[in-house]
C-alpha cells in the first residue's frame, strides 16, 4: 500500500463535505423539482407510463415537474451536468463517499503529466462486488444479469475484468460489438442497443438480445427474429419524458399496437422491454416510481400480448454511490416483483459510470500559480471533458514528497493549460499546503466520460 494512504484516508474528510456538497444525484427528501408535488404516494403512483394508468390520477403539477426536469437533464448522455450544477446548494450536508485507500495504491504519477492512471484495485473491488451482490439478488426465476455499458468507457482492461467477473457487454454499435468480443465477451452475453446498433456494418455476431428503438424495428426484427438474435426487446419512453429514444406507449392504440406485434413473435424469440432513464439525473427515489410503473406496464403488455415478457431490462445511469445501495435496497424489490408470477426472467441492469467513473484518475502538475489564487495545470478540459458535469474528487502532493492532501474548501480556481475561457477544472478550492510549479494535483472519478469523451487538443495533431 502506497505510504500516505493512512493519512490520506482520514484526512479526506474534508474531500468528502466538499463533494458532498455538490455531488450525489437529487436528494431524497426536498429538491429544486419540488418533490412535495410528486412525493404524496397516490401522486407518485399515479405516474404512469400510458393515459391507461395515468387517467385516475391529477398530474398537471407532475407534468410540470418533468418538464422542468426535460430542461434539466441536457444533452448528455448521463443526463447529469445542468442536474449536478442545480443541484450543489441543495445537497450541502449530504455524506457522500471519501477515496478508500485501494484508490492510492495505484495512484503513481508518471513523470510524463497529465496521464490517465488506471485503479486496478479500486476496480477490481468494484467489479467483483457488484457481481456477488448480482448474484445474491437472483432466484430461481429471476436472474439478474449487469450488461456493462461499452459506450461509457471502452477501455480493453474494463472490458475484460467486467468479462472475468460475469457481466455482460451492452453495446450501441458494431465497431462496440467487436471491442467486446476482442474483450474475450461471447455472442451470449452481448446485448445490443441503441438507434445505429448496426453501424458501420453487420458483423457475424448473433447478440442475446436486440432492443428495437421504434415500432417499425421491432416489425423488421420479428421478420428476421431467426437469425438476429435470441431475444428481442422494445424501448420504452415515458409519457411526459421528451426522447428521441423509444416508443411512447400514451394511448391505448399505442399499448395495442405494441401487444400486437409482441403476440406474433415467434414462440423460440424471447421478448424484452426496456427503458433508459438516468437515476442520477432524476433521483433515485424517483427512478424506483418509475421502474415501479415499468414493471406494471411489463404487466399490463403481457396480458394483452398474451406472451411471457422474459426479459426486463432497466437501461443504466446510476451515479457510482447509488449504485451499491440501489442493488442493496431497491434491486430486490424488484426482483420479488418480477418473480410473482413464476415466470423465468432476466433482470438487465446497465451500470456504465456507476462502475467505471471511480476506476480512473488523472494525474496532473502544477505549470504556474497567479497571485496566489489562481493555478494552472498541464491537464485540461480535453483530458476531463466530464469535469462540469459531476464533481470530481481531487488531491495534491508536493513535488517529490509521498503523502496526498484531500483539496479543501477555499477561494483557488485550477486552470488547465487551454487557451480556452471554459478549461477551468476546480473552482472554490484550496489546499493543504502552497502550491509551485511541480507540485501533482490528482483528479479522481475521471473513468466514464472523460474518457470516452476525451479529445486531442493542442497537441500539435489533428484526429
Ligand atoms: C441505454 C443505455 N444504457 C446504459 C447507459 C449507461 O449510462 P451510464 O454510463 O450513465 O450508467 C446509457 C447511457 O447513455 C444508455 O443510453
Amino acid at each position: 500500500m502506497a505510504h500516505g494512504t493512512k493519512m490520506v484516508d482520514g484526512a479526506l474528510e474534508g474531500v468528502r463535505r466538499r463533494r458532498a456538497a455538490q455531488d450525489r444525484s437529487p436528494p431524497r427528501t426536498g429538491s429544486c423539482l419540488s418533490t412535495a408535488a410528486v412525493s404524496g404516494t397516490r401522486a407518485a403512483r399515479g405516474f404512469r407510463w400510458s393515459d391507461h394508468h395515468f387517467r385516475s390520477m391529477s398530474h398537471r403539477r407532475i407534468s410540470m415537474d418533468w418538464e422542468h426536469l426535460t430542461l434539466m437533464i441536457g444533452d448528455h448522455p448521463s443526463g447529469m451536468p445542468v442536474l449536478a450544477r442545480r443541484l450543489r446548494q441543495s445537497l450541502a450536508g449530504e455524506a457522500s463517499s471519501a477515496p478508500t485507500s485501494d484508490y492510492l495504491e495505484d495512484a503513481i504519477t508518471p513523470d510524463i503529466t497529465p496521464a490517465r492512471l488506471f485503479l486496478t484495485a479500486h476496480a477490481e473491488r468494484r467489479f467483483s462486488e457488484s457481481q456477488r451482490l448480482l448474484n445474491s439478488i437472483s432466484n430461481k426465476y429471476v436472474q439478474v444479469v449487469g450488461a456493462y455499458s461499452v459506450k461509457t468507457n471502452p477501455d480493453t482492461r474494463l472490458l475484460t475484468l467486467a468479462r472475468s467477473c460475469g457481466f455482460w457487454a451492452e453495446c450501441i454499435s458494431q465497431l462496440e460489438v467487436s471491442a467486446a468480443c476482442r474483450a474475450g465477451f461471447g455472442q451470449e452475453s452481448i446485448i445490443l442497443n441503441g438507434p445505429a446498433k448496426w453501424w458501420p456494418s453487420r458483423n457475424s455476431i448473433r447478440p442475446k438480445l436486440v432492443i428495437a428503438d421504434s415500432v417499425r424495428e421491432l416489425q423488421s426484427a420479428i421478420k428476421n427474429a431467426d437469425t438476429l438474435s435470441q431475444a428481442i426487446g422494445i424501448r420504452i419512453c415515458p409519457r411526459i419524458f421528451k426522447s428521441r429514444f423509444g416508443v411512447s406507449l400514451n394511448t391505448e392504440k399505442e399499448i395495442d399496437e405494441v401487444a400486437g406485434i409482441l403476440s406474433q413473435f415467434p414462440l423460440e424469440t424471447g421478448i424484452g422491454l426496456h427503458f433508459h432513464l438516468a437515476s442520477s439525473a432524476i433521483g433515485a427515489e424517483r427512478w424506483v416510481w418509475l421502474a415501479d410503473s415499468f414493471l406494471e406496464l411489463v404487466e399490463e403488455l403481457e396480458l394483452r400480448a398474451r406472451r411471457a415478457i422474459g426479459w426486463v431490462d432497466l437501461g443504466g445511469g446510476w451515479h457510482p454511490d447509488d449504485w451499491v445501495q440501489f442493488l442493496s435496497e431497491s434491486a430486490p424489490t424488484i426482483v420479488e416483483k418480477l418473480s410473482g408470477k413464476a415466470i423465468p426472467r432476466t433482470l438487465v441492469l446497465e451500470p456504465g459510470k456507476a462502475m467505471a467513473q471511480p476506476t480512473m484518475a488523472v494525474a496532473s502538475r502544477v505549470i504556474t500559480v497567479r497571485d496566489g489564487n489562481e493555478v494552472v495545470v498541464d491537464a485540461s478540459i480535453a483530458e476531463l471533458p466530464d469535469i462540469n458535469s459531476h464533481p470530481h474528487r481531487m488531491m495534491s502532493r508536493k513535488k517529490g514528497t509521498n503523502k496526498w492532501y484531500p483539496v479543501v474548501d477555499g477561494a483557488i480556481r485550477v486552470y488547465g493549460r487551454l487557451c480556452m475561457e471554459t478549461d477551468v477544472l476546480a473552482s472554490g478550492v484550496s489546499f493543504v499546503h502552497r502550491l509551485e510549479p511541480g507540485d501533482e494535483v490528482m483528479f479522481l472519478d475521471a473513468g466514464a466520460y472523460d474518457v470516452s469523451m476525451a479529445f486531442d487538443f493542442g497537441r500539435g495533431q489533428s484526429s
